[in-house]
């Protein structure tokens, strides 16, 4: 995939900015995306009066394009860089909303249980529930499975009963790649190329992805490592806290990772 398109920025951008650009200009189209999310919100039988939580909302995709459209929708993520994007976004846009800085342990500290009517957990953000985004970190193969469960746990709390859960992955059969997908131009300087990195280590049970920043052959990224967490062990981990009608499900326009969706 190597793509003409060049995104520019005024000032040197941090890794939320780059990757909100990803997102909507590079990986989705919104419109279609939020009209295959809303298919499935009236299969699930949610509303604009229904109480949603994004717990990892980014830079805002979706959340934000359907708060605009009248969605109730509490906002969370854990990393202050994202916070700011979303946040900038939603004060340009006129929205009281704000993305509150949370990570996925402590949500319980300030949403009651049983609050939601659907938990969204989007954008391959749940396989970092042991820690991995933006950071290097060691591997196991034990610790991440007693993380992802606690995590998985605390979100079942967070749903009213008969409530849902949306959670999705990289799939299990990704190739490793390392493409160039754009040009990324900072205050008129020399263009570096874009470069998504995605390593799968199945001996150890590892993935790391990385957005990588090029320029002639200096290579600068951010590292993101996780446990390689297979779609069978996700849906064991889903019932083991209690979810049930545990669904693999289908977006035409999510192209990039497998969907679940549970039911509390
Ligand atoms: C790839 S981004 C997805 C963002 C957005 N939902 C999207 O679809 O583009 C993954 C997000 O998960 C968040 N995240 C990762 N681990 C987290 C944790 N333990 N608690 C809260 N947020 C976390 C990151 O800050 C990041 O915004």
């Amino acid at each position: 995939m190597i793509q003409d398109k060049i995104f520019t920025f005024d000032k040197e951008p941090d890794f939320a900015q780059l990757w909100d650009k990803c997102v909507y200009g590079l990986l989705y189209n919104m419109e279609e995306y939020k009209k295959d999310l809303e298919k499935l919100f009236v299969q699930l039988e949610i509303t604009k009066d229904s109480k949603i939580i994004d717990v990892a909302a980014g830079g805002g995709f979706p959340s934000l394009d359907l708060i605009k459209d009248g969605y109730d929708i509490e906002c969370t993520d854990g990393w202050q860089d994202e916070v700011d994007v979303f946040n900038a976004k939603a004060e340009k846009s006129n929205l009281v909303q704000r993305c509150k800085i949370l990570l996925w342990k402590d949500l319980q500290q300030f949403f009651s249980d049983d609050s939601f009517d659907l938990l969204l957990c989007r954008g391959n953000s749940f396989i970092y529930a042991s820690g991995g985004w933006n950071e290097m970190m060691n591997i196991d193969t034990q610790r991440p499975l007693v993380a992802y469960k606690e995590t998985l746990s605390i979100f079942y709390s967070l749903l009213k009963p008969g409530a849902w859960i949306y959670l999705d992955k990289f799939k299990d059969d990704e190739t490793p790649h390392k493409d160039k997908v754009c040009d990324v131009q900072v205050n008129g300087k020399e263009k570096e190329q874009l470069i998504f990195w995605t390593q799968r280590f199945p001996e150890q049970k590892i993935r790391k992805a990385s957005m990588i920043r090029k320029i002639g052959n200096m290579e600068a990224s951010t590292p993101n490592i996780t446990y390689d967490l297979s779609g069978i062990e996700l849906e064991k981990m889903l019932a083991e806290v209690g979810f049930q009608n545990i669904k693999k499900i289908k977006l035409d326009s999510e192209r990039h990772f497998d969907i679940w969706i549970a039911q509390k």
